[in-house]
């Protein structure tokens, strides 16, 4: 990929188009399968950096892992379809180097609760993004289930993880509102006799445990408990990955700015979990209509339409903040261009993603015009100030360039969006759909 994308205003976004597989989803579908006994035949996997490096951390424990280009009948597109030879629970062996996850959080801290329970030391490593990023949250519960990790930083990678250890369950209320971190903590939990506990007081996504469930695992959820029954065999499954809700969030706000726009985003995940950023922008005023609602995977799906609409300000805070976690991004650049005042709060998590995104987005829209405050916790954006083109930089997050790039869509002149390689560690065919649909 280029090193910057430029974007040119003053065009409508019509048509129809997929996004790629969930990135959440595909990590625990690969690491499931993996565990599970059985070949497990996983379709629509996106195709990104992240899912790549745990796809190759399995391959490295020993998991054959092939695809294949498939055309179902019915289906004019050719899908790709992941054969994964699981080696059950406790068939992975000793990687022969240390495991890098590059940028994905996912990656490293659902790994480190699978490691935790193994008989061999590994190590994980990451990029500079990756290695600045707290690890603590995942460090603590696992040493309370018995597991030794140690870093050589604060508690940040790379994490140096212990074999030979048997973990015990434990029952562990979540300090953070944490996907990744319940997520590791019942991964854990797999590997220890009897039922481990989370008690979760804010819902995150709950992809974890859906899936575990369609692996045949004792799942159990009770009011704000979800627990987990140890050593279970989990069984191969058929799994057809949904499209990334998080990703068709770029072009959701993309055809909602630009006058004119009509967007059909086929085949998009829309677990409750994961809706906040549709319950926002229905809030602001944005036309999107749920069609042809079906499930896949235990998975709620439905095609998205989207109409360019007249959005004002909202206030978002509260249990909203982790079911739009990731959308935020593209939520200041919606807020830019919608009449009146936005005020995020309660969303300090967003200084230890990818980059700071309070901090990054706040630097560059300002760059391009908009008005936004930084607060310790959130952003205050004052929005409907026309937006011109400038350049502006990525911090090699993902979803900061893609959202600056569409909020050049709707500013004057041209906008440069500097250091866009991240884009594919989830969307690696972003700018190609992108030019697609702007007609
Ligand atoms: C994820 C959970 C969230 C989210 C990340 C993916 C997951 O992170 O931001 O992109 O797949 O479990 P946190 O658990 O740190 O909130």
């Amino acid at each position: 990929m280029a090193e910057h994308l430029d974007i040119q205003a003053g065009k409508t976004l019509q048509g129809e188009l997929t996004v790629p597989g969930d990135k959440s989803i595909s990590h625990r579908a690969v690491m499931l399968a993996a565990l599970a006994e059985g070949t497990s035949m996983v379709r629509n996997l996106v195709l990104g950096e992240d899912v790549q490096r745990t796809i190759n951390a399995f391959v490295d424990m020993g998991v054959k892992i092939q695809s294949e280009k498939k055309i179902l009948s019915g289906n004019p597109d050719t899908i790709i379809e992941h054969k994964i030879n699981g080696v059950g629970l406790w068939g992975l062996t000793k990687p022969p180097q240390p495991l890098d996850m590059g940028n994905s959080g996912t990656s490293m801290r659902l790994l480190a609760g699978i490691l935790a329970g193994q008989k061999f030391d590994s190590i994980l490593i990451g990029d500079q993004s990756l290695s600045s990023r707290p690890m603590g949250r995942i460090i603590e519960p696992l040493s309370l289930m018995g597991a030794a990790i140690s870093t050589k930083e604060k508690m940040t990678a790379p994490l140096m993880i212990k074999g030979g250890r048997s973990l015990h369950p434990i029952r562990y209320e979540l300090p953070v509102a944490s996907a990744q971190v319940k997520s590791a903590v019942l991964l854990a939990g797999l590997f220890a006799p009897g039922r481990t506990e989370v008690i979760e007081k804010v819902p995150t996504r709950d992809h974890t445990e859906r899936m575990l469930q369609g692996f045949g695992a004792d799942l159990f959820k009770q009011g704000e408990v979800i627990g987990v029954e140890g050593r279970p065999r989990l069984r191969a499954c058929t799994i057809e990955v949904p499209g990334d809700l998080s990703s068709a969030a770029f072009f959701l706000v993309a055809a909602l700015i630009v006058p004119g726009s009509e967007l059909l985003i086929r085949g998009v995940g829309v677990n409750p979990t994961r809706t906040g950023i549709l319950e926002i922008l229905a809030a602001m005023g944005a036309e999107i209509r749920r069609e042809n609602e079906h499930e896949a995977a235990g998975e709620p799906v439905a095609d998205l339409r989207v109409r360019s609409s007249a959005l004002r300000g909202a206030s978002v805070r509260g249990n909203l903040i982790p079911r739009a976690i990731d959308e935020f991004p593209i939520l200041c650049v919606a807020a830019a261009y919608a009449r009146g005042r936005t005020e995020i709060r309660e969303a300090r998590e967003l200084r230890v993603k990818e980059s700071d995104r309070i901090a990054t987005m706040a630097q560059e829209l300002k760059k391009m015009g908009a008005r936004v405050e930084e607060l310790e916790d959130g952003l205050v954006i004052e929005g409907g100030v026309p937006l011109l083109g400038a350049e502006v930089e990525s911090h090699g997050d993902h979803r900061v360039a893609m959202a600056l790039a569409v909020a050049g869509l709707g500013a004057q002149g041209v906008t440069r969006v500097r250091d866009v390689a991240c884009i594919a560690t989830s969307f690696p065919n972003f700018t190609l759909d992108l030019h697609r649909i702007c007609k």
